[in-house]
């Protein structure tokens, strides 16, 4: 078996086809292969690699070059896509030599970080990803809006296509990358499909010209649902502006949906909205995402209160080694200076990367087996790390 990087016109013949039989329904039609041209462009970026045998493709794994904001540093991040494997070639390994060279090659191209949705959480989480929280969905009827309707709001909005809009969504999602924990964007080439398959309409909230929430939806009928894409907001202000206008759909839809945020609680919004907020994980078909640091690069320079530890990075081909974290400054600094009394950490890669990300605090670390965290060195990286809910947003 050989592995090798793909030229993206060698994927209609190899990986999209391994990848069409693991995530479509199929047999697929024969015009489907037709359409696999059609996407070529908008995989320009991506990395792919296969695994082969006497020129046969047995699986494919990719990374696609995006960019994350880890505690509001916007850093370079893998992510990981399009993983699949002939039905007559899986369980042999193939998808673990896959990952292990492509991580590799994208952290050496500065990728210090990665995220993806597993198949299974416990293949990766012995990869050293950890999961992140699942967006949510709210789902509510139009007509529990109506106090909304008579409220003065600063704003205007514009609606129209989303291929339209495009221009405006990708300027506010860019915005959102430099201001929220965790959120991530696919490279201008990869999101210009959003333009091109112009299949949904947007709403655009807008103060002083300045675009301060987007959302994307479609219409499936006449009294059935409104259901929306991520509801991005840059305030309350933007998001009653939004509900607004949805509210005037109460003699059009019986129901609405939204994607929000994990932080978002959409019961406290106004009084009598009768709302049900669902995150659905289930195996095979909807995960929660996951994630990791590739190299600790990530963290020096990062906001942190003042704690001072003393972590050994156990388990890991990417992170390794003994380092001093340490908060004094605000800021978070790393040396390989492992002397002294300091309270002292072992972390797995999944550990430390649950901590920098925020979504566990180091007593779940410990309890979850991902590092042995005694109670004096917890209360250090507690007061390094706090707890923050990241919001991926990108789905791939
Ligand atoms: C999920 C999928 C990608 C796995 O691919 P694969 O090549 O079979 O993966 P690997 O062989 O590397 O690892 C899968 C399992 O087989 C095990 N395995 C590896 N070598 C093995 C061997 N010689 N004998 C038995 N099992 C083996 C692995 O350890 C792993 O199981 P574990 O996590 O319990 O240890 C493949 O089944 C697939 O394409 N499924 C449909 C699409 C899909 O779900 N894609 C993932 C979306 S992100």
């Amino acid at each position: 078996m050989t592995i090798r990087r793909l030229t993206n016109s060698e994927r209609p013949a190899t990986s999209f086809p391994l990848q069409a039989y693991a995530f479509e329904a199929s047999p697929m039609r024969a015009e489907r292969a037709e359409e696999f041209r059609s996407y070529l462009p908008y995989h320009e970026a991506t990395r792919t690699l296969v695994a082969e045998e006497g020129g046969e493709t047995l699986a494919t794994a990719s990374a696609i070059p995006m960019r994350q904001n880890l505690r509001g540093a916007v850093l370079p991040m893998a992510g990981v896509a399009g993983v699949a494997t002939h039905p007559l070639a899986r369980r042999r390994g193939h998808v673990r030599e896959l990952l292990r060279q492509l991580l590799d090659e994208m952290r050496d191209e500065g990728h210090p970080l990665t995220a993806l949705y597993p198949f299974r959480a416990s293949f990766y989480e012995r990869f050293g990803y950890v999961g992140l929280p699942r967006a949510r969905t709210a789902v509510f009827a139009p007509a529990d809006l109506a106090a909304l309707l008579r409220a003065d709001l600063p704003g205007e909005l514009a609606w129209g296509r989303s291929g339209a809009g495009y221009a405006d969504h990708r300027a506010f999602t860019e915005r959102c990358l430099a201001e929220r924990h965790g959120f991530a964007i696919f490279p201008e080439t990869r999101a210009v499909r959003q333009r091109d398959d112009d299949d949904r309409w947007q709403l655009t909230a807008r103060v002083d010209g300045e675009t301060v929430g987007v959302l994307t939806y479609r219409i499936d009928d006449h009294g059935g649902e409104l259901a929306g894409d991520d509801l991005l907001v840059a305030d309350p202000y933007a998001r009653a502006l939004i509900l607004q206008f949805l509210a005037r759909h109460v003699d059009q839809v019986e129901r609405i949906r939204l994607r929000i945020a994990a932080d978002e609680l959409p019961e406290l919004w106004l009084t009598d909205l009768a709302v049900h907020v669902e995150a659905r994980v289930a195996r095979p078909g909807s995960s929660a995402p996951m994630a990791r640091l590739l190299a600790l690069d990530a963290l020096a320079g990062l906001p942190a209160g003042p704690g001072r530890v003393r972590v050994e990075l156990t388990g890991d081909r990417w992170l390794a080694g003994t380092h001093l974290l340490d908060g004094a400054t605000g800021r978070l600094e790393l040396s390989g200076d492992a002397t002294g009394s300091v309270p002292a950490a072992t972390l797995t890669a999944a550990g430390l990367s649950a901590l920098a990300y925020g979504v566990l605090d180091p007593a779940e670390v410990d309890v979850r087996g991902l590092g042995r965290v005694p109670a004096d060195a917890a209360a250090e990286l507690r007061r390094l790390f706090p707890r923050r809910l990241p919001y991926l947003f990108a789905d791939f």
